[in-house]
């Protein structure tokens, strides 16, 4: 049954078509450039674009999976969370077109998706989940940083967050300070790798912390108090590596720390790792090191499906009709605060 998922839920118009687990097409239109302009992402833009973008991703979508609107099975769309404005568009469009085609909708939790982009490997991706196994989720975004222990397929509890800044906010706020362009993290990973990690010391918050909680914003201050008082530090591009590096090295330690300890008190014996974030080479390696040693499963998410895409909105929505005949109504509304149960 060919599915097709819409993602708009903040600055990427995605749509994709899935079936039986395998990912037909999937297409995301990115605005960054758009945003970059103003240094992060402005709500109102974004939903403009998406209203732009939309109906053409979507044809490609369908190009791309040789499959006909008449021919599919059910649609899907991202419900929340997400700024309002941008969810609106794409769960709106996705409402109309299963009631158009009376077929059945699902509207799907944004970071629920997350949790399963990890599973999809080869290329064109395939889902799979006849290897799924309990495991602890690290999601890492420009707005999220989250723990979660997926218990079992469709089950799932929210261990800990941050309290303030997310993993990739602390990037892109620390590229800022270093006057790199929005959004930071991918150029900030590229200087890191000619710097010296421990050139400077950064603190590492809240990595003793019991919790499973993070927070971020006292490491962006501490470098920008840092740059206050080495005010010609920037001058020279050794240092601006060294920089990028050490405050790098910083966020990675306080990610894999917690992500490792949370996996070891559970006793699960995989991590799965998705959102923008993952994207970044050294924490890559770093889980990779970490999951070796303490000899747990690892699964990241490929680099095309980190950031968002409505792949892994489909996939998990045709999970869902087929494990639980969920759907939801045509008249729903969007939820931009959905917590993650
Ligand atoms: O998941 P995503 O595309 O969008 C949302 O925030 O939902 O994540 C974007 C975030 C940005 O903060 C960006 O700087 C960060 O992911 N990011 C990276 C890398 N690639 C993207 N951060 C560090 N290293 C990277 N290679
Ligand atoms: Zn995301």
């Amino acid at each position: 049954m060919p599915l097709l998922a819409v993602e708009t839920s903040c600055d990427e118009t995605g749509a994709a078509v899935v079936h039986q687990g395998r990912v037909l097409s999937n297409v995301v239109s990115s605005q960054i450039s758009l945003h970059a302009e103003y240094g992060g992402v402005v709500p109102e833009l974004a939903a403009r674009e998406h209203l732009r973008n939309l109906i053409p991703v979507v044809r490609l979508a369908l190009r791309d999976a040789s499959v006909a609107a008449d021919q599919l099975d059910a649609v899907a769309a991202t419900r929340g969370p997400g700024l309002p404005s941008a969810l609106m568009v794409g769960f709106k469009a996705a409402q109309a077109v299963a009631f158009v085609l009376g077929r059945p909708f699902l509207g799907i939790h944004h970071h629920e998706a997350h949790l399963y982009s990890p599973w999809l490997k080869g290329q064109p991706p395939v889902a799979e989940f006849s290897k799924f196994q309990p495991n602890l989720s690290l999601i890492v975004s420009g707005g999220h940083t989250l723990l979660v222990h997926v218990r079992a397929e469709l089950d799932h509890t929210l261990l800990g967050s941050t309290v303030d800044d997310a993993a990739g906010e602390c990037f892109d706020k620390v590229g800022k300070l270093i006057g790199l362009p929005y959004p930071a993290g991918p150029e900030i990973d590229r200087l890191a790798e000619g710097g010296n990690p421990k050139a400077f010391d950064f603190p590492r918050p809240m990595i003793d912390d019991p919790s499973d909680d993070f927070s971020f914003s006292g490491l962006k201050t501490s470098v920008r108090y840092f740059l206050r008082d080495h005010p010609t530090l920037l001058d020279d591009p050794q240092h601006v590596r060294d920089l990028c590096a050490s405050a790098q090295a910083a966020i990675v330690d306080v990610l894999v720390t917690k992500t490792i300890r949370a996996a070891k008190r559970l006793r699960v014996g995989c991590v799965t790792a998705s959102g923008g974030v993952t994207c970044n080479r050294a924490l890559r390696q770093r889980l990779t090191d970490a999951c070796e040693r303490e000899r747990l499963t690892l699964l990241l998410a490929g680099s095309s499906l980190c950031t968002d895409n409505a792949a892994m909105i489909g996939i998990l929505a045709e999970r869902k009709l087929k494990l639980r005949s969920e759907e939801t109504t045509i008249d729903a509304d969007i939820l931009p605060n959905w917590a993650l149960g």
